[in-house]
């Protein structure tokens, strides 16, 4: 048996806990958690060898093909994002239109669905027909003009943020390198871009999480790729899920030093709330992504001038494992406690980590979906009824 997927018949028997915990969607050959052992695959390959040898666009199609690319598929596939992630004129009208200070979580989910309102091809899918095949490469070919879109979108409400115009993606850019591009108008120099690269490969995919089981119950309804995506970028924005690494950072920020750092934890111990960036329902070992990310995030605070503040997190690190292991809880760092590092120390405003996090994810929410449209069934769980009943109706006036 393998040790990442049991084989699965249904109906199979299951424990249950709250938040759906034990609970199986499907069978998937995209990719898996291994909590035990700490280890996540896409598509068979360990996180660790796709970070060491290959890029963003290369997983993108692991995850969605099914296979690692020739050079020729490579190639077609690039020229696809590439000419895909032209942003239609009235969604960047609409990007430079919201507020300055909204979230751009926000706005990100806003401009997906909107982009939807112009592609007659996303919502005339011809699912509903009795060609499946030709369905499902049509919801390919939206979702990977979503996928460019939603980096281009990205980059945009970054840009409307500070004041500036919005750019087109530079045709002679792949697709991080004209994330950054797109964002700071400065062609990004190989090293930006390769950090860049792992932190989208680490979170392109992970398991049925919250978001991408959210994509799964949208689609299963048979529900178009932007509605899909729109909703799923929804998901992925709470602290939970997401939104860690942001909210991680801030609080990392105004912990005021790596003296301050160990009553810091011993405070928030104290008031009973948790440290943002720690837990995992899935991992009780320490997260593979974190391990990757925290090398990455030390090596780039000393350069940057920022070495108080990783030393910061590595001590609320230390002094919260010291609690947890005291406590007999095997609770880590998740790929959110370091990412947000990594990006305060490329330059990222805070409030975009998240959203960072979207582009990555949203080639992993898209090799899910496809995966299961072809065995679709609508996602329907049941909740149990604990409230009155037999009440008899008051009227207004007697109440
Ligand atoms: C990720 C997370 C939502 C998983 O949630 P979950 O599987 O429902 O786990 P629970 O919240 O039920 O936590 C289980 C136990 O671990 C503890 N725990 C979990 N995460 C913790 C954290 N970050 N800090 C302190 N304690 C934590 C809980 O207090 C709980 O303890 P108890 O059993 O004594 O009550 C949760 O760990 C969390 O809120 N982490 C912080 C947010 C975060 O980093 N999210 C990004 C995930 S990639």
């Amino acid at each position: 048996m393998s040790k990442y997927v049991g084989p699965v018949e249904f109906p199979c028997e299951i424990t249950l806990g709250r938040g759906l915990e034990g609970a199986i969607t499907n069978v998937t050959k995209i990719g898996a958690v291994n909590g035990v052992e700490g280890k996540l695959i896409y598509r068979g390959y360990d996180i660790k060898t796709l970070c060491d040898h290959s890029n963003y666009e290369e997983v993108a199609y692991l995850l969605i093909y099914g296979n690692l690319p020739t050079q020729s598929e490579m190639s077609a596939f690039s020229a696809e994002l590439k000419r895909e992630g032209e942003m239609p004129a009235p969604i960047m009208r609409m990007i430079e239109g919201l507020p300055r200070d909204a979230h751009p979580m926000n706005a990100l989910q806003a401009a997906v669905a909107a982009a939807g309102c112009f592609d007659k091809e996303g919502w005339e899918v011809t699912k509903h027909t009795s060609d499946p095949a030709a369905a499902l490469e049509i919801e390919r070919k939206v979702g990977i003009r979503i996928l460019a879109r939603t980096r281009s979108f990205a980059s945009a409400i970054a840009r409307a943020q500070m004041g500036k115009d919005l750019l087109q993606p530079n045709p002679d850019l792949g697709f991080t390198a004209n994330y950054l591009y797109m964002m700071s108008g400065e062609v990004p120099d190989e090293t930006m871009c390769e950090v860049m690269d792992v932190c989208l490969i680490l979170q392109a995919d992970h398991g049925m999480n919250a978001s991408t089981f959210t994509s799964m119950v949208v689609h299963s309804s048979l529900a178009d790729m932007y509605s899909t995506m729109a909703a799923a970028i929804g998901s992925l924005r709470g602290p939970l899920h997401g939104g860690a690494n942001e909210a991680a950072l801030n609080d990392f920020m105004s912990i005021g030093g790596p003296d301050k750092a160990a009553a810091w934890v011993e405070q928030r111990f104290a008031q009973g709330k948790k440290i943002i960036g720690f837990g995992h329902r899935v991992y009780k070992a320490l997260d593979p992504r974190a391990v990757v990310l925290k090398q990455y995030a030390e090596k780039l605070c000393r350069e940057k001038g920022f070495g108080d503040l990783y030393d910061t997190v590595e001590t609320v690190e230390r002094e919260t494992l010291k609690r947890m292991e005291a406590a007999g809880k095997k609770i880590y760092p998740n790929v959110d406690y370091y990412s947000g590092l990594v990006y305060h120390a490329l330059g990222f405003p805070t409030q975009l980590f998240p959203v960072i996090f979207a582009v990555a994810r949203t080639a992993g929410w898209l090799a899910r979906v496809l995966e299961y449209l072809p065995e679709n069934r609508i996602f329907r769980p049941r909740a149990v009824y604990d409230g009155a009943s037999d009440l008899k109706y008051v009227p207004m006036g007697e109440r």
